[in-house]
């Protein structure tokens, strides 16, 4: 079995963000805090814990504010210098820290034309290696090995491009990519079809890949022949589905707690169930939470909002 290592990790990050209009109307929406770190930077850090060594940022108009937040910011360290707040300061470090440990490279898509010419627009700079997509609006969170860890070990294992996996509501396979499977060896599906965003009634499945991959370089080649999918977009998941059959494809079962912050609810209940899990703030929104759960069934605002 062909085993190669994966160094490099791509992360779209041109999309215009309208899910989130107005805030990201001059506002990169991977800059959207959870808590209070960017989306991103969950990524950037699964991927180091990951072995990741260089990440590459597609980007695209108007999304200065990422390449800031991973660059120093002088100003601001003179400032709590000045000031004595090591407290601050410390935090500044680790974001620091995080583009000590990679290669952080910047490229821009010049027009939205989808996910897969997004990843496309890496090709140069990976170098015909195989390489690892992150969706950063997919935020998974794991005590254990991170995701990406999971799909790079699945990599190691079998040569294989490789999908994150989860079973999904069947109501909602219509938003994901969804995989059909001749069955699992050893928690590994060899995938026999990928279909972006199926009805209910053509979905192979109810196993939706997420927003992690490792893919070989023949997707590379798919992606390059332009071919446009679902929503007139060329999508990587079409790509993967062309190089089955010449190239083995398979998906992982991932361990780990996925938020899906791409769209208004699950961006609001990824910040919620992160500040509930944060000492300090839960027994601040305990109460508040209670307040508000009695008051809405009154049908009257809380106290103090
Ligand atoms: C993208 C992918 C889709 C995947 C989904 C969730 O869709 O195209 O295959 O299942 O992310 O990770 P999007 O949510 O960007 O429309």
């Amino acid at each position: 079995m062909t085993t190669r290592l994966v160094r490099k990790a791509i992360f779209p990050a041109a999309g215009l963000g309208t899910r989130f209009l107005p805030v990201t109307k001059a506002q990169p929406k991977e800059m959207l805090p959870l808590v209070d770190k960017p989306t991103i930077q969950y990524g950037v850090e699964e991927a180091i814990a990951s072995g990741i060594e260089q990440v590459i940022m597609v980007t695209g108009g108007g999304k200065r504010a990422i390449v800031d937040h991973f660059d120093r910011s002088l100003e601001l360290e003179h400032y709590l210098e000045e000031r004595g707040r090591s407290d601050l300061l410390h935090i500044l470090a680790e974001v620091d820290a995080l583009s000590n440990e990679l290669v952080i490279t910047y490229i821009q898509q010049k027009e939205p034309r989808g996910l897969g010419h997004a990843v496309w627009t890496a090709r140069l700079l990976v170098e015909g290696e195989a390489c690892a997509v992150l969706l950063a609006d997919d935020v998974i969170l794991n005590d254990g090995e991170p995701c990406l860890k999971q799909l790079i070990d699945a990599h190691r294992k079998t040569g294989a491009t490789v999908l994150a996996v989860r079973r999904v509501p069947r109501n909602e396979v219509s938003r994901y990519g969804i995989i059909a499977t001749a069955g699992a060896k050893n928690g590994i599906y060899e995938v026999t079809d990928v279909v972006e965003k199926p009805s209910l009634e053509d979905a192979p499945s109810d196993l939706a890949a997420l927003g992690r991959y490792v893919i070989l370089p023949a997707v590379f080649d798919e992606l390059e022949k332009g071919e446009p999918g679902a929503g007139k977009e060329i999508q990587l998941v079409d790509a993967i589905k062309r190089t089955i059959g010449s190239q083995p494809v398979v998906g992982i079962e991932f361990e780990g707690d996925y938020y899906d912050t791409g769209t208004v609810p699950g961006y609001l209940r990824a910040n919620l169930t992160l500040a509930m899990k944060r000492e300090g703030l839960r027994e601040e929104l305990v109460p508040l939470l209670q307040e508000l759960l009695e008051t809405s069934a009154e049908g009257s605002a809380p106290r103090g909002l």
